[in-house]
């Protein structure tokens, strides 16, 4: 690398900052050559700072115009500035700082700080991006007061918007126009936001529960404006979920959220005036799935609820960002299973945490949910931080129980608020209103890794006890390699032949008798024993994830079927059916390594029949049971990844499964049509997923199910049954359906290419299809003209897909899946860091790979190091990949 090492932040360093920012006064004035930014600061040194504390600014790519201190221009001896401050020696204990800085919002394509997103203006600052904005102290424990001012061009950019509320606006000379707003409420530079386009909007309003009406607005390109409605409803829902649920009410008179193509995540927060990516705010029925409409819902929600936690209280440093992250996502997970189906949101959830952030817990990047350091921030809004977090908070809600759960979230709102604050604030509040010691519970927070629980039980038929041994341990992760017990609540119940058994637990005073029990585990061994238990129990254990661990008890496929059929805990029903396909794909995978013919363990067969049988089951959870474990969780599982074999067993068992139950799929396509007109609701959802897994397995029992597939593509009022239909063609190895195939591709495009996001969808069909030459489709269809590398949307359906669910082509074993890869961080590198950096994930994952694709892996790695100019955000990923 050329350029100096960059360097490393520790949480063990923070110092409060020198001086601090009452108000922040700025004018930003937006021309089609570049964007002229002036900021008045009124700044005062901090109580325990010395006189001789120089001040020392954030700015980045800033063109400095003129600096003023107390309406005094300063001369360039009087500062010094380099590629990322400005730093000033000598500053008075109170004055005035006015900076005027000229910035090429056009030219910034890491879409981080000010920039174009087609032809609107937009920002995006979190974490540090108002840094490419103004000199500031751009960190989240300086909080100010803002008046900003946007002025362009009034016909190219008719609305102008920041947080807030509009407190002027007026015409200028030369047909441009001026709006000014002001945000009473003190945040840190991270949430603030300008948008200056051509916008249309839909308006709606929410009277709060004390009675305030709120204007609600969202705004889009106008070829967008009929997409909007369900994000609308779910705004309005999550307004009214906070108040029922929180206590927490909405505080500014107005509430915007504006959609941007052109964007990193999938929103951001930003106090008044969310920022959203179109990916994340649109929907409608003839161009959206069910999977969006969802996540729509959930990202609305989740941008709302850091209103409070997030903005109203924030974070001191980058260390506390699973303080906010953790407690919105569980905030959100919570809202869409109170929304929907509660068992089938924790499923997915479940699924996700326990194949991407275990697998992020294993690799190289691993890092605790507090990490102690960092080279850049961006690179930690991880599944850890994020999903992980959640867990954890969601483990307070377990052992505190909803009230004193509620109480806690009270007080640290109420204790908090204005403030920038600590994890261990949020923990000390649920310390004191439950009285309890946490101390090792915080563990969760400062060590990564993803804890063991090993389990074995005993029945005594003579003492009618049953005994249940815990044994705990935890990996080796990069910051350590010796781990403290962890303090892991384990809810359980012993399930006999007519159902739960009542819970009498030795050596415990219990007044009512339960059929449901939190275990606490904080020892690296605890034994458990159960009085009066009347008959041999299967355990169910880890009831709906009690705890974010891998728990191993030597079940039996028989104790794994009965407790699909009989355990009160729907998590659990899904979860044995989940434990008894991998057992049986595990075994596939190990008789092909040992030359052995592959044949299907009966069982599976016979749950899988039961499951689509049973009508007290909602057929959400019947098509969540039918799917197989993903390529991705059994590569997580497993101790070699052996990629085509994991693929061919999964192959062989769903062809199996498609011969033996080819009536029950297709009794289970017949009766979950949907005649009503299309809507999102739970009911819906449910029918539609049931009836196209069970479409996708009847393509593979039959040729006859070639045309039915094509004619639900053709009669679909629905994207979710159009998209689903077309990617089965697309999959599918028969020439016939290949044949359809090759038509609906073409046919498609045409009839989406004005969609963005549609098209999207259409990359994504491309780059997953399993097929040999998956790498070379992949390399052509970037050079399709809807395909566009600045745009990262564009680059996670075709790129991030391809590599995360196309095992077999990414994974080639002459490497040409890893060479398109780093090709493409390459030239990410240079245009978004940020984009590059998550886009390397795959690759930095070799550990567990045979060691043919290890050196493979490792030599794309090694490649990207060489780079000249490389980013700290990729510099990062591929230095720690390669230690
Ligand atoms: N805070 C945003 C959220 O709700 C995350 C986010 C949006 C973000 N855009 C970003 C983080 C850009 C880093 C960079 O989760
Ligand atoms: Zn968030």
């Amino acid at each position: 690398m050329k350029n100096a090492q960059p360097k490393t932040i520790y949480l063990k360093d923070y110092q409060p900052p020198n001086y601090l920012i009452d108000t922040t006064e700025l004018r930003v004035e937006l021309m089609e050559e570049g964007a002229t930014v002036t900021a008045t600061l009124k700044m005062r040194r901090n109580s325990h700072a010395g006189e001789d504390a120089p001040l020392l600014l954030h700015g980045i790519e800033l063109e400095l115009r003129e600096l003023k201190i107390d309406g005094r221009v300063l001369d360039a001896n009087e500062y010094y500035a380099d590629a990322e401050s400005l730093t000033i020696e000598q500053v008075p204990a109170e004055f005035v700082l006015e900076s005027t800085v000229f910035i090429k919002p056009q030219e910034n394509t890491s879409l981080e700080g000010l920039y174009k997103s087609d032809d609107m203006f937009c920002t995006q600052c979190e974490a540090e991006g108002f840094r490419k904005i103004t000199y500031y102290l751009d960190r989240p424990d300086v909080m100010s007061e803002y008046t900003t001012t946007v002025v362009a061009d009034k016909a190219g950019y008719p609305v102008l918007l920041s947080n807030g509320n509009p407190i002027d606006s007026g015409e200028l000379d030369n047909g441009r126009h001026f709006v000014t707003w002001h945000d009473p409420f003190k945040k840190p530079s991270y949430l603030f936001a300008l948008v200056a386009g051509d916008l249309e909007y839909i308006e709606d309003s929410f009277t709060t529960m004390s009675g305030r009406n709120i204007e609600l607005r969202i705004f889009v390109e106008e070829k967008d404006i009929d997409k909007c409605d369900h994000a609308m409803r779910s705004l309005k829902k999550s307004m009214a979920w906070d108040e029922e649920v929180y206590g927490r009410e909405y505080d500014l008179d107005i509430f915007m959220i504006v959609a941007v193509d052109a964007f990193n995540m999938g929103a951001m927060e930003n106090k008044g005036l969310n920022i959203f990516n179109t990916s994340a705010v649109l929907a409608k029925t003839e161009t959206t799935t069910d999977a969006a409409f969802q996540r729509v819902e959930a990202i609305v929600a989740h941008e709302y609820f850091h209103n409070w936690s997030g903005n109203r209280v924030t974070c001191r440093d980058w260390f506390q960002l699973s303080l906010k992250e953790g407690f919105t996502v569980f905030r959100d997970a919570e809202f869409s299973a109170d929304m929907g189906s509660r068992v089938v949101k924790r499923v997915e959830d479940v699924s996700l945490l326990r194949t991407a952030q275990f697998s992020e817990d294993a690799g190289p990047m691993a890092h605790p949910v507090q990490p102690a350091s960092f080279i850049e921030i961006s690179n930690f809004y991880t599944l850890t931080v994020y999903e992980k977090g959640c867990e954890v908070v969601r483990m307070y809600h377990t052992l505190l129980g909803p009230e004193l759960f509620r109480e806690g979230s009270d007080l640290y709102f109420d204790r908090h608020d204005g403030q920038a604050a600590t994890i261990e604030d949020f923990t000390r509040c649920m310390e004191e209103v439950s009285g309890r010691d946490l101390t090792q519970f915080k563990r969760w927070y400062s060590q990564a890794g993803t804890p063991r629980l090993d389990v074995n039980g005993s029945y005594d038929a003579d003492a009618q006890t049953y005994t249940l041994n815990f044994a705990q341990s935890c990996p080796a992760t990069p910051e350590s390699a010796e781990k403290q017990p962890f303090h892991i609540p384990v809810t359980l119940g012993l399930v006999g032949q007519q159902g739960d058994l009542p819970l009498t637990l030795q050596g415990v005073e219990q007044t009512e008798t339960y059929t449901d029990m939190v275990l606490e585990i904080t020892e690296s061994e605890q034994s458990f024993v159960f009085e009066n238990v009347t008959e041999q129990p299967v355990p169910s254990l880890l009831r709906d994830f009690s705890a974010p661990v891998k728990l191993d008890f030597p079940y039996s496929n028989a104790d794994l079927t009965f407790l699909m059929s009989r355990d009160s805990d729907g998590f659990n029903r899904w979860d044995a059916c989940q434990k008894l396909a991998t057992g049986i794909l595990e075994g596939l995978v190990q008789a092909q390594l040992d030359g052995a013919t592959m044949e299907l363990d009966s069982s599976l067969v016979a749950a899988f029949r039961t499951v689509l049988n049973d009508d007290s089951l909602d057929p959400a959870m019947v098509a969540l049971m039918l799917k197989l474990p993903s390529e991705a969780y059994l590569a997580e599982e497993a101790d070699v990844i052996h990629v085509d074999e994991i693929h061919n067993a999964r192959e062989f068992v769903r062809d199996q499964l498609a011969q033996q139950l080819k009536a029950e799929f297709q009794a289970a396509y017949d009766s979950n049509q949907v005649s009503e007109p299309y809507e999102p609701s739970a009911a819906q959802i449910a029918k539609r997923s049931l009836k196209n897994v069970a479409l996708g397995y009847l393509m593979l029992a039959d040729d006859d199910a070639i045309s039915l597939a094509r004619s639900q593509y053709d009669n679909a009022n629905n994207m979710t049954d159009s998209a689903a239909a077309l990617a089965l063609l697309v999959c599918s190895d028969k020439p016939q359906a290949q044949h359809q195939a090759a038509e609906l591709i073409i046919a498609f495009y045409e009839k989406w290419q004005q969609e963005a996001l549609v098209v999207n969808q259409w990359f994504t069909v491309q780059a997953i299809a399993p097929q040999q030459g998956a790498v070379e489709r992949v390399r052509e269809l970037m050079q399709h003209p809807a395909f566009d590398i600045k745009n990262p949307n564009k680059v996670r359906s075709l790129i991030g897909a391809f590599c995360a669910n196309n095992h077999v082509n990414f994974h080639r074993t002459d490497g040409a899946g890893y060479q398109l890869l780093a090709d493409m961080v390459i030239e990410l590198n240079t245009l978004n860091p940020q984009i590059a950096a998550r886009l390397l994930a795959p690759l930095s994952k070799w550990q567990k790979q045979i060691p043919q694709r290890q050196q493979l892996m490792k030599e794309q790695l090694s490649r990207i190091l060489a780079t000249e100019e490389l980013s700290k955000d990729v510099y990062e990923v591929v230095s720690k990949s390669l230690k």
